[in-house]
């Protein structure tokens, strides 16, 4: 899917774009090889979640389109150096808990909500220069001209077993259930669907070791 909006984001910038769903590796693979290039990273789920945190505290229903367009405009958001504040609390725990995780897929979907936080995310990447963006329609939709656009996967058992053990406190079977769910509509929404970009390196990290998968996409960034 190319972009044609008339404020796509110029192509000098050093944009590292990596989707995929959840559990495929993004945050770990996207957090090392930033560090290894020097680049700032952001993770574009926790602003998802950062409005439906903000949405869920102030009691308003997340299925409301229109107000919860209009909280995403005027929220505050900070995601740097995995700290999440929003509107001045930390909510980095929150954000992570079974209610936000239960309501984010709806917001996600919110087509309003969509294009305020992908002119911030674009924002915060010219601000930079570039940096390594994580989400699910960065290549697709955010940063189509990225100098790398990578898709991870792994097999649904896998991404299940790697989440549960983040969260001690659920299930197996709990979460499993949870990323089938939120990979139906993250895949199905009309709005900027999880897709692979065209154009985008598509990994399995099911079987490989991260310094393996790091290296490799180090090695592809054009230099
Ligand atoms: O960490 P996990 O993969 O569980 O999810 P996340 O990256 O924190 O994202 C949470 C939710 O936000 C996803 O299930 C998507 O619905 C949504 N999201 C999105 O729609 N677009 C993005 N660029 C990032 C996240």
């Amino acid at each position: 899917m190319s972009d044609a909006s008339p404020d796509a984001p110029p192509a000098s910038l050093t944009v590292i774009a990596i989707d995929g769903p959840a559990g495929s590796g993004k945050s770990t693979i996207g957090r090392r090889l930033a560090g290894d290039l020097g680049l700032e990273y952001l993770d574009t789920g926790a602003m998802y979640r950062g409005v439906t945190f903000a949405a869920l505290r102030r009691g308003i229903d997340p299925a409301d389109t229109d107000v919860v367009a209009r909280l995403a405009r005027q929220v505050e958001l900070d995601v740097t150096n995995g700290v999440v504040v929003v509107d001045g609390v930390d909510a980095s725990i929150e954000i992570r808990g079974p209610e936000v995780t239960r309501a984010v897929s709806m917001v996600a979907a919110n087509a309003e909500v969509r294009t305020e936080l992908v002119r911030r995310q674009r924002e915060w990447a010219i601000e930079r220069g570039g940096g390594v963006l994580e989400g699910r329609d960065i290549g697709s939709v955010v940063f189509p001209n990225a100098v790398l656009k990578v898709y991870l996967t792994a097999a649904p058992e896998t991404r299940a077993a790697r989440r549960s053990q983040e969260v001690m406190d659920l299930s197996y079977e709990t979460v499993a259930a949870d990323l089938a769910r939120r990979d139906a509509l993250d895949q199905g929404r009309e709005a900027s669907p999880l897709e692979q970009a065209e154009g985008a390196v598509v990994i399995d990290t099911t079987d490989r070791s991260i310094d393996e998968i790091v290296a490799e996409l180090a090695g592809m960034v054009p230099g």
